[in-house]
């Protein structure tokens, strides 16, 4: 479930193009759990009808300060009591400009201004042309809207509307919703590194062959995002998956098991978490043909030999760092039967104090999964859910374990 569900989330519309990803925003709300309230400013209402944002919130908006709709005619105080956050997107620069100096002539800003400040935080999504955005007076502005603890998102990078290329999009729908989830996440944590790998690795027999395996990287995927959403500092490591970076995760693609590790290796860090949740391919072939095999006629098939790769989580498992109790290992286990039998004694064998077992052929390429996670005292099971959901229940279990759980 997302940590959206159950809030509610009075929308602003300032004017700007971008108010059209304002209606996705919307509908992306409302899908994560969420009641909103629109309310749009005088220029918002040139780019968007109150009508298409009425139909995606299913609520009447609020356009004007003197709604009669409002028994006391206080919308500016009724409606930002009632918000858990106020996310202004299209943020324009003169709506900025206007929070900046506590303007209020309108009602988008004089509800922003009527806030309480401690309990109702204020989200703007900027939205402007690249020559606006980097203006010195609207960084000024940004930079003291920080101040004022004001939360300013991201601006996106690229084409914009008025023809010119740079920064000062708004970021689109899915990417405010993102930053939204990690906003309500509590960061248990919150200055911690995580590195993790997933996905499978693909083992090259010639240049046009290779060994790989089903698993589709989701997993890991969804751990990194929990990991990013709670705070930690996340470094992905990937096999060959086509699934896109989490937002704020550092991500590095490898294609083996030797390219993983050195990857591991180059980004491990001296205190923190590593999640191995990558099936890496036990073996690879001995000596990988520089061209394609080819079939000679004769029907004789080549005569393929392997070694074993190297293995990723038991090499840092005893690294000095994991030694010393500062680097927390976590292995993942895909089995096929026997989890708890086989999970145990992988433990045992990979000399981790924490490892996750899973059945590969039920759960790769799957949205959904079980997990039982195997410690020295026994085991405990993470019923079937969504792999983003047990990838959060998964963090905080990890974040409980290293004493780390803040608010
Ligand atoms: N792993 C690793 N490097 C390898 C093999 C596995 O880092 N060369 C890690 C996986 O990322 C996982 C854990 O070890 O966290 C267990 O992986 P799994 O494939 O289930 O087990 P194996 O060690 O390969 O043992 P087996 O295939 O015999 O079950």
């Amino acid at each position: 479930m997302s940590t959206l569900a159950g809030k509610h989330i009075v929308l602003g519309l300032s004017g700007g193009i971008a108010a059209y990803k304002s209606a996705e925003l919307c509908r992306a709300l409302v899908k994560a759990g969420c009641t909103v309230q629109v309310v749009m400013t005088e220029a918002a209402e040139q780019f968007m009808t109150a009508v298409t944002l009425q139909a995606l919130s299913g609520r009447p908006v609020y356009t004007s300060q003197w709604d009669p709709r409002e028994a006391n005619n206080m919308a500016h105080i009724n409606l930002s009591r009632e918000a858990d956050a106020i996310v202004v997107a299209p943020a324009s620069a003169d709506f900025m400009s206007k929070l900046l100096h506590g303007g209020a002539d309108e009602l988008l800003s004089l509800m922003c201004l009527a806030r309480p400040i401690e309990q109702v935080p204020l989200i703007v999504a900027p939205a402007m042309n690249r020559e606006m955005w980097s203006n010195p007076a609207t960084q000024r502005n940004v930079a003291q809207l920080k101040v004022d603890g004001i939360h300013v998102l991201d601006v996106g990078q690229g084409d914009q509307a008025c023809g010119e290329t740079g920064d000062g999009r708004m970021l689109e729908a899915e990417d405010i919703l993102e930053d939204l989830e990690g906003f309500f996440t509590s960061k248990v944590l919150a200055g911690k590194q995580v590195l993790v790998t997933a996905g499978p690795t693909y083992e090259a027999i010639d240049p046009v062959r290779g060994i790989t395996n089903l698993s589709s990287g989701k997993m890991g995927f969804a751990i990194a995002r929990a990991a990013r959403m709670a705070g930690a500092d996340v470094t992905l490591i990937a096999g060959p998956v086509s699934l896109a970076t989490p937002r704020g995760v550092k991500r590095v693609n490898v294609r083996s098991a030797r390219d993983m590790l050195q990857a591991v290796l180059d980004h491990v860090p001296e205190r923190g978490v590593f999640i191995a949740t990558a099936a890496v391919a036990d073996w690879r072939a001995a000596n990988s043909a520089e061209q394609k095999i080819k079939k000679d006629g004769s029907g004789q098939t080549p005569v393929l030999s392997f070694v074993e790769n190297p293995d990723i989580l038991a090499t840092l498992a005893q690294s000095v760092a994991a030694q010393k109790g500062a680097l927390f290992c976590v292995g993942f286990a895909a089995e096929s039967h026997d989890l708890l039998a086989h999970a145990t004694a992988k433990r045992a064998r990979k000399q981790v104090p924490l490892l996750v077992g899973n059945i590969g052929p039920a759960t790769f390429g799957q949205d959904d999964n079980a997990l039982l996670l195997v410690d020295a005292q026994g085991a405990r099971e993470l019923p079937h859910a969504s792999k983003q959901v047990l990838a959060v229940q998964l963090i905080e279990d990890i974040a409980r374990r290293m004493g780390g759980a803040q608010a």
